[in-house]
């Protein structure tokens, strides 16, 4: 059951106050080759940061096996109200350790109840950026037929219609069908939190995001179009019986069942990403003259407004 109550707006701050911590955490771990490291660098900046925020605040979607911050720990000084928090205090590990583009830190909430809780396990997702009459696209539907519906519905030719997929042999079919399509293919290593933000941005060129990835990224993305509009649907991918009875364990009743955006996120919703590296959604955390640049993302459900938001910081000798 998810609370009624609305989030009070100077929450939102504190949230981006957490992914500012993150990212500049992460920044000193851009291009070392340790994963770990980066991760652990963020989750600790952000736990400080999300521990001085007067919120009872509980993580349901994140990671389920690292070292800080993972499912089920509480945060905030339990002086406020109960709040759900889903965060990937570092999305795209791999993309920081190696100095690539699109590695954000992210967090998203909502009051209780209203990010579904799901397992670190894949999900087919599909996403389209606002606008469009409700069900334009289908996550039955082939990929290239969900592009040829919203090349229609753009009122453009196929040929105008970008879609983002994650470049895994998994997804092999996709691509070749969005090809067969005549759709074209804007192809990413890691971070299909942004790649999934980018649908609701338009100067990023991406009308489309279709593939698997990881589940906690999808309640993320959902949060954020929840803020700006959009569409998206998803569905867990199982690899094995093991996998499905993980979800059941968490509480997924069925197990096949398809999600729309409102079951992924539901009730007052604030998102808050920083950049750590550049990327098309957002710049990257800058260390210059002795200080941190940072670029956010700030929204609320609330109103739809997207604050951007640059900080300067002194780094601490
Ligand atoms: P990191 O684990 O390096 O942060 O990567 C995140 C990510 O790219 C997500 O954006 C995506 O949902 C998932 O990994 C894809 O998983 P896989 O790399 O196993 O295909």
């Amino acid at each position: 059951m998810i609370s009624n109550t609305p989030l009070n707006p100077s929450l939102g701050y504190a949230l981006a106050n957490a992914t500012v911590a993150a990212a500049m955490a992460a920044e000193a771990m851009v291009g070392r080759g340790d994963e770990q490291a980066a991760e652990e660098a963020a989750a600790s900046a952000m736990r400080a940061a999300l521990n001085s925020v007067d919120i009872a605040g509980l993580v349901v979607v994140g990671e389920a096996d690292g070292s800080i911050l993972n499912v089920g720990e509480k945060v905030g000084t339990g002086a406020g109200p109960e709040i759900d928090i889903a965060l990937e205090a570092l999305e795209g590990t791999t993309l920081t350790a190696k100095a690539m583009a699109n590695a954000i830190a992210v967090i998203a909430a909502a009051p209780r109840g209203g990010l579904l809780k799901v397992p670190d396990l894949y999900m087919e997702k599909l996403a389209v950026g606002p606008g469009y009459e409700r069900g334009v696209v289908d996550l039955d539907a082939p990929a290239g037929e969900n592009a040829i519906r919203l090349a229609k519905a753009k009122g453009v030719n196929i040929n105008k219609i970008t879609c983002c997929v994650l470049d895994r042999p998994r997804h092999e079919k996709i691509i070749a069908d969005l090809r067969r399509a005549g759709a074209r293919i804007s192809l990413i290593t890691d971070g299909d939190v942004a790649g999934i933000i980018n649908t609701t941005m338009p100067e990023t060129g991406i009308d489309m995001y279709v593939g698997q990835g990881k589940a906690p990224e999808g309640v993320l993305a959902a949060a954020a179009l929840r803020c700006v509009g959009g569409q998206m649907q998803a569905r867990f991918a199982f690899k094995n019986e093991a996998e499905k009875y993980q979800a059941q364990r968490l509480g997924v009743k069925d197990v096949n069942r398809r999600y729309d955006l409102d079951d992924l996120v539901s009730g007052d919703t604030i998102f808050a990403a920083t950049g750590v590296t550049k990327g098309e959604l957002l710049d990257g955390a800058k260390r210059m003259n002795g200080h941190i640049h940072t670029h956010t993302m700030l929204m609320s459900s609330a109103n739809g407004v997207v604050h951007t938001i640059r900080s300067v910081t002194p780094v601490r000798k």
